[in-house]
């Protein structure tokens, strides 16, 4: 079978790496795909040109689509392949608004009794500030449209979270996006991402994995896309996972249905691990970039065969290799901000394997050119055992020049 592969990223080259390794794939193709992808057939057509998808799709016999970032989600790619009767594994726009719109998944949480912080919506600043006072600080503020992971901010200060206020409903720094804002309680906890393979009310969930989004050690510095991963996350508990799955993804899943958008494909919980269990930071409708470069590693099953038994209704009976993994994301200097390109890629010695972000290739060979340019991935025992390979490989490079990556995940 022909499949296509739809995204650029680390996240898609991870999908790419393990379809590679199915034998039931023929042709495998990425759109547009990176230069690192030696796996697939790169297509030069953007992950937004839905109408170019369709009718490449089509023209090229694709048996199987899987479509990584949340742009042509919400805007119903999954459905203009439905309607030309091209395989998708991915949700319609429908089921996608649960990551579209954060007030749309906080009011749906709401009715179905999903577990996640109390909230309320605005589009008006003054009773915005007028709450965010009457509830006092620490508060969190959200764009309520997709924001390309920038429209959260965690406010410490009532005054912080006015602030995001002005800046979203009165600056319009999220444009549209911000136009109406959720402002939510202040969960304390750790975080913990939990993706499922869904389709109607089947909900086949994988293993755990932790994001790290600050860029600098120990948590500081600005918000990124994801600067290292680990999986599975050693402190969620067998039964904190089971309540996971019966009380959020299971009951989310039901809910879709019930509301007439079912969800095919994949979704995704992040949580936090609080006092009072887990509870839902925010949803997406498709694969956690980096988690996905650390969770498909450990997959055992042949990822095609998954797909397709969940778009027939079979349990994909999921088996997961009993080791840890880890990931350690290498990124240009400068990053989330401004940063260098052009640099050569650095080469890893040791037991390790590297997804590439942001390549392109110059005369030949790879060089650097986007922010995350590439990660560095180990599987161990432990996490911990996992994490050090990769240090080890990192270390043994010598000083990377135009890169830094964070010494702290995992160890
Ligand atoms: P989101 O884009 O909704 O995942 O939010 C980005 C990050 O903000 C999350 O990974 C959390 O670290 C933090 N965050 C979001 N909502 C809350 C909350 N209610 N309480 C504490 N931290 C939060
Ligand atoms: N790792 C967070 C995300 O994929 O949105």
């Amino acid at each position: 079978m022909n499949v296509l592969v739809i995204g650029k990223g680390g996240r898609e080259h991870a999908l790419v790496q393990k379809l590679a390794d199915s034998l039931r794939v023929d042709t495998l193709y990425a759109a547009p795909g990176n230069a690192g992808m030696k796996e697939a057939t790169c297509v030069d057509i953007s992950e937004n040109d839905i109408d170019a998808l369709v009718q490449f799709a089509e023209q090229h016999d694709i048996g199987m689509t899987i479509v990584g970032p949340e742009a042509p989600l919400a805007a119903g790619i999954a459905d203009r392949f439905q309607e030309a009767g091209l395989p998708v594994f991915a949700p319609t726009k429908a089921a996608a608004l649960l990551e579209g719109s954060k007030s749309f998944a906080k009011a749906f949480m709401q009715r179905h009794d999903v577990p996640t912080a109390a909230y309320a919506t605005f589009s008006d600043p003054k009773t915005a500030k007028a709450y965010i006072e009457e509830q006092g600080a620490p508060i969190v503020v959200k764009a309520d449209g997709l924001a390309g992971g920038k429209g959260v901010v965690v406010a410490e200060t009532t005054a912080e979270a006015i602030q995001a206020i002005d800046d979203m409903l009165i600056g319009k720094t999220f444009s549209e996006a911000g136009s109406t804002v959720v402002v939510e309680a202040y969960m304390a906890g750790k975080e913990c991402s939990l993706m499922a393979f869904v389709n109607g009310s089947n909900v086949y969930p994988m293993i755990t994995a932790r994001d790290h989004k600050r860029a600098y050690d120990q948590d500081k510095g600005p918000n990124t896309g994801g600067m290292g991963c680990y999986a599975p996350v050693p402190d969620m508990t067998e039964s904190i996972l089971d309540f996971a799955c019966e009380h959020i993804l299971q009951k989310t899943a039901d809910g879709l249905v019930a509301e007439g958008r079912p969800f095919t494909g994949i979704l995704y919980a992040g949580l936090m691990l609080t006092t009072e269990g887990p509870k839902v930071i925010e949803f997406n409708t498709r694969f956690g970039d980096p988690e996905t470069q650390v969770v498909l590693p450990l997959l055992e099953n042949d990822l095609l065969q998954v797909l397709e038994d969940v778009l027939a209704g079979i349990d994909p009976q999921l088996t997961w290799e009993a080791r840890s993994c880890a990931g350690i994301v290498v990124a240009a200097e400068g990053y989330p901000a401004a940063y260098e390109k052009g640099m050569a890629l650095p080469e890893f010695a040791g037991d390790t394997y590297t997804v590439m972000a942001g390549v392109a290739e110059e005369e030949g060979r790879l060089v650097a050119n986007g922010g995350r340019v590439m990660l560095v991935g180990a599987k161990g025992q432990t996490v911990k055992d996992a994490a050090e390979m990769v240090y080890k490989a990192l270390n043994t490079t010598g000083k990377l020049e135009g890169y830094f990556y964070r010494k702290d995940i995992g160890v």
